[in-house]
């Protein structure tokens, strides 16, 4: 069978599941496929994949891995498995700040893949995604200077142990027909059902990571280092899909019609804005669908261009950005270049 060696490191968990059910919708060309994760899952059946413990020679012969797992975990096994020749793509935060490590989306920068000097590319973080897709088409056209953003953001976007833990607290405050009266898991320092929690990531002085990271992380991507952000995250007891409602200032103003015109041709942004018919971005509406969904476009009473955007954390935010980047460097011919150092 003719294609590449693949490894999907933290194959058990949420973004990783994912990452194998994309690869083969997509009909991503995969010769041999390798399902990794801790020794504890080793044995644990995926399909028809048999889950092996991770370890260097592991990556013997892999053309891409792609790293689903925590940021520990990347600084420890991604340099093994790029050493070892394969192109790595990784969803953790552990290289996504490093100078010479490429951060891409697609649609965003893609001619950040030509350069991948350490066999690394990064994924953004999934609040990233969601605005950068519909932003990065804005900011061509008019500048970005300025950007105000408040997440709502999925439990799953805290891997299985978010997703478990908001399962148990909904059956248990079913049951008692009550709020939670503590946290159902250690996911969450509160509990998340029927709650709202404005804490995602751990506090670094007033800001959390998350927060640091969407600004961060968007001007790199934008390369517009200039431009000012502000941001509160919040966890919300959504499965999954991670909604943000912008607030953003360009170098001139940019109407809601033309806002809307530019995203209706936007690669990976689909337009849902008919408030008066219901029609706006939901988390429902967004999960499990590849699109970052963009409604409620309007200038607001400050001035600037408003709207709310929604998208899969686990899909955009993390495993299908992962393969479209492998698909980019396969069609555009880097996979080798970077492979060859
Ligand atoms: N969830 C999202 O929406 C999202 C979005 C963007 C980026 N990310 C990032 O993607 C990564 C994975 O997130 P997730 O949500 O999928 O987490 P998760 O559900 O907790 O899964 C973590 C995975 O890492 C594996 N793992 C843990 N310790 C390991 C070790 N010592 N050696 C090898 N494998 C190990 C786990 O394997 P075991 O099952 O064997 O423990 C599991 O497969 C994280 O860096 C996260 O920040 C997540």
């Amino acid at each position: 069978m003719s294609g590449y060696t693949v490894a999907v490191v933290g194959a058990t968990g949420a973004v990783g599941r994912e990452a194998l059910e994309i690869l083969a919708a997509r009909r991503f060309p995969v010769a041999r496929l390798r399902a990794l994760a801790s020794p504890r899952s080793a044995g644990l059946r995926i399909g028809e994949l048999t889950v092996a413990p991770v370890a260097a020679d592991a990556f013997d012969d892999v053309d891409i891995a792609i790293f689903d797992t925590p940021d520990d975990v990347a600084e420890a096994w991604v340099p093994v498995a790029a050493e070892r020749g394969a192109l790595v793509i990784d969803n953790s935060a552990a290289f996504r700040m490093a100078p010479d490590v490429p951060l891409v989306i697609p649609e965003v920068n893609p001619a950040a893949l030509r350069r991948a000097p350490r066999r690394i590319i990064a994924n953004p973080n999934c609040t990233t995604a969601t605005i950068a897709v519909p932003l990065a088409p804005l900011h061509r056209a008019a500048g970005l200077r300025r950007l105000i953003a408040c997440s709502y953001q999925s439990v799953s976007g805290a891997g299985q142990a978010g997703v478990s833990q908001l399962w148990s607290e909904v059956r248990d405050a079913a049951a008692s027909a009550a709020p939670p009266a503590a946290p159902g898991g250690a996911a969450f320092r509160h509990a998340i059902a029927m709650n709202v929690i404005p804490a995602v990531g751990s506090f670094r002085g007033a800001h959390t990571s998350e927060e640091v990271k969407l600004g961060a992380e968007l001007r790199k991507m934008l390369d517009a280092p200039d431009v000012a952000v502000g941001v509160t995250c919040v966890r919300v007891p959504t499965l999954r899909a991670h909604g943000v409602a912008v607030h953003a200032e360009f170098s001139r103003p940019i109407a809601p019609e033309e806002a809307r015109a530019i995203l209706a041709s936007a690669p990976g942004v689909e337009v849902m804005d008919d408030p008066a018919a219901g029609r706006y971005p939901t988390a429902l509406a967004a999960s499990g669908r590849d699109p970052c969904v963009v409604g409620r476009i309007r200038t607001d009473g400050a001035g600037a261009l408003a709207f709310f955007a929604a998208a899969d954390n686990l899909r955009k935010g993390a495993a299908l950005n992962a393969v479209q980047i492998a698909e980019a460097v396969v069609r555009d011919g880097f996979l080798s270049e970077i492979r060859a150092g």
